[in-house]
């Protein structure tokens, strides 16, 4: 989705921002743009449709001097992807320059308002309505930059992220918030912007993560001031990020998501880390309201996407150790049904930016009904992560590939560690049970890079698979979440049409798909459900359909029937999804790279979708 970059200080403002830009360009976006104030007072604006590197083209001839500047790439909502559309906007008058992310919902009212007062636009975006709505308070009210902002604010309906510049105060950036990421890096007498840390944190480790409805006003030669949009001063919290630059960059890696697949063994222990001693898993979430968890009578999950199906996992675990029934929601649904939630509910929010709209909203609604919020989330100090009562982050670095691998390992790592620190409490798990299961997860991270050294295996044979119009995913138990997931990937990346279900639903339908062109990744590891998922098998090859199978090692039965084997290590059945899920994401990887895909940036994703 929509990023943003900033800078004000004292060295050339172009460079950082094209860097930032780029640091960005994993949230996804079709156009970019940056406004720049020179050493004569002149602001310039430059835009280009299609990636930051058309938009260098551009600038390539320009005056692209001055150490004050914005810059933005932008995801359309409002208006096709165009350079007039594109961010930066001018006021009518070109004093002021405005980017944004997020949507201003009221805007066709406020445009139709300010057209009637003759200010004319020359976008269609709701950004620039909101530019212009400023400058006109500013002009009309005759109101400083600071106080127009907050009174149009106070107008707006929707979310926002801006940053605003004005020609004639060339040492200051406005910027605000809500709803929608920011963040300010603070240098020695500089400043810098971002819609994550990301471009902040080769500069600077303190930040200021910007709540909803404060606007924070950065001027040369002074501290940061931060206020609502009431004018009421507030103290800007400035927080020491933890981040380093070799984690946002792709480590010799060709693709980011190749990177973070391999990364999931690491991950998983800096997830466990610090949580897994000779007492058990402790969760500082639970040692602080051990009250509301432990004796939750429901736990509602509410997520998007991939950590939608870490939470189908969560259920089986949670049910499973705890005996506390729970309920999986989209939270894009949830927050619109008028669900029944209150006081005895906990209510799980999952995301891995942290910034998922409808995640967000699920959570606003349930905070009203008195439930209780868990947030599982990995981008540090993000909306969810605030907005929540309680949490746990992952802890599995910045994942900057589209499609979600390492989270997914690590949202249901920390779902595991959550489910077996509360069955202790609640006393619904043996002694023995437990110390089995941290016994083997302790030692998933090494059965993970067992199960990489497959990557060859599946480069080898996706090229065979490159021809598949749709593909088949099948899994029951544990395994039918990993099918979900293994279909969200290769859909994402490939462009395939691929579908995920409960083997045992095979027959109540999509058994009318398999022909002999049709591919079916069957999750058949060695578990109580071997025997069915065979018979499966059985069926699918009956009709000649091209069978993948993810089993045991050692498997001799499954190997000589199906088409291609891929092994895992035995490990325990809610262990498993751990371990199966990496052939899928390599399968997915693989067979988008045969293709020529885009495979970190694909077409019309976002990473962090900030809008509904
Ligand atoms: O940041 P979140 O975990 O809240 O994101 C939810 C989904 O948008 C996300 O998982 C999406 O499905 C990914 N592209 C999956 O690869």
């Amino acid at each position: 989705m929509c990023g943003i970059v900033g800078y004000l200080g004292h060295r050339d403002a172009y460079p950082i921002l094209i860097k930032g830009l780029k640091r960005l360009e994993y949230r996804g976006y079709d156009s970019a743009g940056v406004a720049l104030i020179n050493d004569n007072g002149d602001m310039n604006i430059y835009k280009a449709k299609g990636k930051v590197v058309d938009l260098e083209n551009v600038c390539s001839d320009k005056n692209i001097s001055g150490c004050v500047g914005i810059a933005h790439t932008r995801w359309a909502t409002h208006g096709e992807p165009s350079a007039i559309n594109a961010h930066p906007h001018y006021s009518e008058s070109k004093n002021l320059a405005i980017i944004h992310n997020g949507i201003i919902e009221n805007y066709a009212q406020i445009k139709k308002n300010l057209i009637s007062k003759g200010v004319h636009f020359v976008s269609e975006t709701d950004t620039e309505v909101l530019v212009q709505l400023i400058e006109y308070i500013q002009v009309h009210k005759k109101l400083d930059l600071l106080t127009s902002v907050q009174v149009a604010l106070r107008q707006v309906i929707g979310a926002y992220a801006i940053a605003l510049l004005d020609k004639r105060n060339p040492n200051q950036i406005i910027a605000a918030r809500k709803a929608s990421p920011l963040v300010i890096g603070i240098g020695d007498n500089e400043f810098f912007l971002g819609s994550d840390a990301s471009p902040i944190i080769e500069y600077t480790d303190k930040v200021v993560y910007l709540d909803d409805e404060n606007i924070a006003v950065m001027r040369l030669g002074e501290d940061l001031q931060v206020t609502n949009i009431d004018n009421v001063k507030l103290n800007p919290d400035v927080q020491t990020v933890d981040i380093d630059l070799g984690q946002i960059e792709k480590g010799g890696f060709p693709h980011f998501m190749l990177k973070e697949i391999f990364e999931q063994p690491e991950c998983l222990r800096n997830c466990m880390r610090g949580r897994i001693s000779k007492k058990g898993v402790v969760l500082s979430a639970i040692t602080d309201h051990r009250e509301q968890l432990a004796n939750a009578k429901r736990f509602i999950i509410v997520a998007c996407g991939t950590s939608w199906h870490a939470g189908l996992i969560g259920k089986q675990l949670l049910e499973t150790f705890c005996r506390i029934p729970v309920e999986v929601e989209y939270a894009s649904e949830f927050r619109y049904r008028n669900p029944v939630v209150g006081p005895d509910d906990v209510v799980i929010a999952i995301s891995q930016s942290g910034e998922t709209a409808d995640t967000l909203a699920a959570i606003k609604l349930a905070k009203e009904k008195g439930a209780f919020i868990y947030g599982i989330c990995n981008a540090i100090g993000s909306s969810i992560a605030r907005a929540t009562d309680t949490g746990t982050y992952i802890h599995v670095g910045p994942e900057i590939g589209v499609a979600s691998t390492k989270a997914f390992t690590g949202q249901v790592t920390v779902l595991l560690l959550l489910s077996l620190a509360l069955a202790k409490e609640r006393q619904t798990i043996s002694c023995e049970e437990y110390n089995k299961v941290v016994k083997y997860l302790l030692k998933v991270p090494e059965a993970m890079k067992e199960v990489l050294k497959v990557n060859k295996r599946v480069a080898d044979l996706s090229r065979i698979f490159t021809y598949a119009h749709n593909f088949l995913y099948l899994g029951r138990g544990y395994s039918y979440p990993v099918a979900l997931e293994g279909a969200l990937k290769l859909k994402e990346i490939s462009y395939i049409h691929a579908e995920g279900y409960p083997a045992a639903e095979m027959k109540h339908g999509p058994i009318a798909l398999i022909d002999s062109d049709m591919p079916v990744v069957v999750i058949a590891t060695h578990n109580e459900m071997y025997e069915k998922i065979l018979s499966n098998i059985q069926e699918i090859k009956a009709r000649k359909g091209k069978v993948i199978a993810i089993v045991t090692k050692d498997d001799e039965v499954i190997s000589k029937i199906a088409d291609e084997v891929i092994e895992l290590p035995d490990t325990l059945e809610c262990l498993e999804p751990l371990l199966a899920t990496i052939p899928l994401q390599l399968l997915a990887y693989h067979v988008a790279v045969c293709k020529g895909k885009n495979v970190d940036q694909p077409r019309n994703l976002a990473k962090s979708v900030t809008v509904e």
